[in-house]
């Protein structure tokens, strides 16, 4: 099996990329974020805030998260309910961010990640996946782009979505949630050494594609 791994900070890109890449090169392309929002799902529903003032082993044992494939598209379920739509919006988001600093929950969702890759040619795209999770990846990519990009990419994203935001907020939201993803003490987000660093501002849909394909030819000569 290949496994490719991205890492990266939130708006770098990485999801479109990484679904256009699979997509030439027909892997299945995971998003792990979308299994930390799941868990951070179960928490808000819990009536649990960021601060994360709870037994949050307890609610782990009453939490299943899976992944399932419609097509190519990755499908997110928590115990047994498809939220994949549920899971995007900016609260979710914050709340991802909080439990992603809990090892409890990194390792609650470590095998499901590791499973895929044993059983697929992958793609995968997260914060750990090089340096944590699939240490071995054939190809690893750091994945990244100005705060200011970041921000406007998502802006438009979540005004497209129909969800009422400023710019600004975006970009505070995302300062900090950076923040948070690389100043935690349990596997922050940081390049792998062994990882090739691909700044995509300024760069079109295409070309940033253009240039992880580059890398992977280079490594694997898919
Ligand atoms: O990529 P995303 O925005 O969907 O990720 C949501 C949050 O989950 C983000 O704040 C960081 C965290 N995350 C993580 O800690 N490790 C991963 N492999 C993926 C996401």
């Amino acid at each position: 099996m290949i496994a490719i791994a991205i890492d990266g900070p939130a708006g770098a890109g990485k999801s479109t990329i990484a679904r256009a890449v699979a997509k030439e090169l027909g892997y299945i392309y995971v998003d792990t974020g979308a299994l930390y929002r799941t868990v951070g799902l179960k928490f808000s529903r819990e009536g649990v805030d960021t601060s994360l003032k709870c037994d949050i082993e307890k609610i782990l044992k009453e939490t299943n998260v899976d992944i399932a494939f419609v097509g190519d598209e990755q499908h997110v379920f928590l115990n047994g309910e498809d939220v994949s739509d549920k899971i995007r919006t900016p609260e979710a988001s914050m709340m991802a961010s909080a439990v992603s600093a809990v090892p409890v929950v990194r390792a609650f969702l470590l095998d499901l990640q590791r499973k895929m890759a044993r059983e697929n040619n992958v793609i995968m795209d997260g914060r750990d996946i090089g340096t944590v999770i699939l240490p071995n990846a054939q190809v690893k990519i750091f994945l990244t782009a100005s705060p200011e990009e970041r921000a406007r990419r998502r802006f438009v994203e979540l005004t497209e979505k129909g969800t009422v935001t400023t710019f600004e907020e975006v970009l505070s939201d995302m300062k900090v949630r950076d923040y948070n993803d690389s100043h935690r003490e349990i596997a922050p987000l940081k390049p792998a050494e062994d990882s090739k660093v691909v700044d995509t501002t300024g760069l079109t849909l295409e070309e940033s594609k253009a240039a992880i394909l580059d890398v992977v030819k280079n490594k694997v000569g898919a």
